[in-house]
């Protein structure tokens, strides 16, 4: 068993804290922010995961893992540091690497011997473990980019069984001795070099937010002419080659991921190739998506001032309590730009709302939100909100008007409960939903 450093306590390090600690490594977690650091000593994740704090507890109980703010002492005896730190995006849509930086500036300064070997985790502009090869060159520190494809919501599941690893080296040996921590996974490993492996996580990211647009474009086409929107998905979804991943249509999709790496991978196509526009077109379907409630609302009522709408769903989509770039809370914000009364509820979500949106009034349950509502909307698709009563939400809105963002209700049942409904969103097909499909269209 190994000695691990992970740099970066956020959604991808605590995972990988927990995760590797449960395969029996010993860990140290660095962080600049003491704030976190002192809550995760204790157990408490700063953010919302499933599963993950039990498995911490775990880890944290085994003495396999410690939080500290110290470089130094994080990296004591480490033989892999695992890099997990932020790149937002600039101005102009690429990767900021300015933590990456501070990170290998500080692993370089403070990295012990045994070198250990530097795992890059984080999603970054292509070229970057080449150039931070360069930058340890002479110190025996070997730089693998081994980009992360786990999706919040399912983090833990998505450690335990990943789709694929992605070792980017252009040391064998260093490239072997990182797959092999990952051996008792079982994964499929694919060995390659470090711009393969960065490009590889752009455009797995670019992927699934073009098909999530491509679900969107279609089910727009398909209200106009007829089509029923989870009719096609699944039609579309037992296609292998298709598959039946990222085909919800809906508000479209946010978060701190694909909307970033889908920016950074339009950056490249202007610079590389004949089709700039071609991920721009992706983003301004994703971008129109946000609008169509608004626009309906207007429709609808006219002026929004006076109105009290019901939002119920914060987060960039269900699990979590992200909300970074959420479609649901941007479209809370543009009710309350348009003087719209908004109240909203997040079965998780409250207590970041109440700090970067104080201008939401929030409320306690579904229902609560929903009291003397002209209209609600339900914009995260929390499970939760598939079993509420919708007769009792018409009995304690002022109007009739629900708009479903995210396809968990369908036209007659939201009839049956006295409910005028609109949805220009589909349940799209689940994994499993198609599986258990093929057996009936085998026999
Ligand atoms: P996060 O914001 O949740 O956490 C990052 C942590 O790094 C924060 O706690 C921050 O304080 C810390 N940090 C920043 N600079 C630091 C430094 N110099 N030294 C030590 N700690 C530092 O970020 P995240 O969501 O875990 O994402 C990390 C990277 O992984 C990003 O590149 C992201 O694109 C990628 N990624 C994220 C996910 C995801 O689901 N969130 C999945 C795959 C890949
Ligand atoms: C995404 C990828 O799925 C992960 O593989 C990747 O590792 C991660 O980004 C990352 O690079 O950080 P995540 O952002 O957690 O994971 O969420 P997704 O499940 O991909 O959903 C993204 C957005 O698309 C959400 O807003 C969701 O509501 C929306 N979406 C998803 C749809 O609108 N329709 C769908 O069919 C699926």
């Amino acid at each position: 068993m190994s000695s691990i450093a992970i740099v970066g306590a956020g959604h991808v390090g605590v995972v990988y804290a927990a995760g590797l600690a449960e395969l029996g490594h010993h860990v140290r977690v660095i962080d600049v922010n003491a704030k976190r650091v002192a809550m995760l000593r204790t157990g408490k994740i700063w953010f919302y995961e499933p599963g993950l704090p039990e498995l911490l507890e775990r880890g944290l109980a085994r003495r396999r893992i410690t939080f500290t703010t110290n470089y130094p002492k994080g990296l004591a005896k480490a033989r892999f540091v695992f890099v997990c730190v932020p790149t937002p995006t600039t101005a102009e849509g690429s990767l900021d690497d300015t933590y990456l930086r501070s990170a290998f500036a500080q692993i370089r300064e403070h990295a012990t011997n045994p070198r250990p070997v530097i795992v890059n985790k984080s999603t970054v502009p292509v070229g970057t473990g080449d150039i931070a090869s360069r930058l340890f060159e002479g110190d025996d520190i070997h730089v693998v980019s081994n980009p992360e494809f786990l999706a919040e919501g399912r983090a833990v599941e998505d450690f335990f069984h990943p789709s694929r690893i992605v070792i980017g080296s252009r040391n064998r040996i260093a490239g072997e001795a990182v797959a092999a921590l990952y051996a008792p996974l079982r994964a499929p490993v694919v060995h390659t070099d470090p711009v393969t492996a960065e490009f590889s996580k752009l455009s797995a990211n670019a992927f699934l937010a073009t098909k999530v647009s491509f679900a969107n474009v279609l089910s727009r086409i398909g209200e106009s002419v007829g089509a029923d929107g989870d009719g096609l998905a699944k039609a579309l979804s037992l296609d292998p080659r298709i598959g039946a991943g990222h085909l919800r249509a809906g508000l479209g999709f946010g978060g701190s991921c694909l909307p970033k790496d889908l920016a950074a991978i339009e950056q490249l196509a202007r610079r590389f190739t004949e089709s700039p526009g071609f991920f721009a077109a992706v983003a301004a379907v994703n971008k129109a998506q946000r609008s169509r409630v608004v626009d309906l609302l207007v429709d609808r009522f006219g002026a929004l001032a006076d109105r009290r709408i019901a939002v119920l769903g914060a987060t960039f989509k269900a699990n979590t309590d992200d909300l970074r770039d959420s479609p649901a809370l941007y479209l809370a914000r543009q009710l309350a730009e348009l003087h719209a009364e908004v109240v909203v509820y997040d079965p998780v979500a409250a207590p970041q709302l109440k700090l970067i949106a104080p201008e939401l009034q929030l409320a306690r349950t579904a229902l609560a939100a929903a009291r003397g509502a002209d209209a609600t909307i339900v914009a995260t698709e929390w499970p939760e909100f598939a079993t509420i009563d919708l007769a009792a939400v018409r009995r304690t809105m002022r109007g009739t008007l629900l708009v479903d963002g995210r396809g968990l209700f369908d036209l007659e049942s939201a009839h049956r409960a006295g409910l005028d409904y609109f949805s220009f969103a589909t349940a799209g097909v689940r994994p499993h939903e198609a599986e258990e499909l093929l057996p009936a269209v085998a026999s």
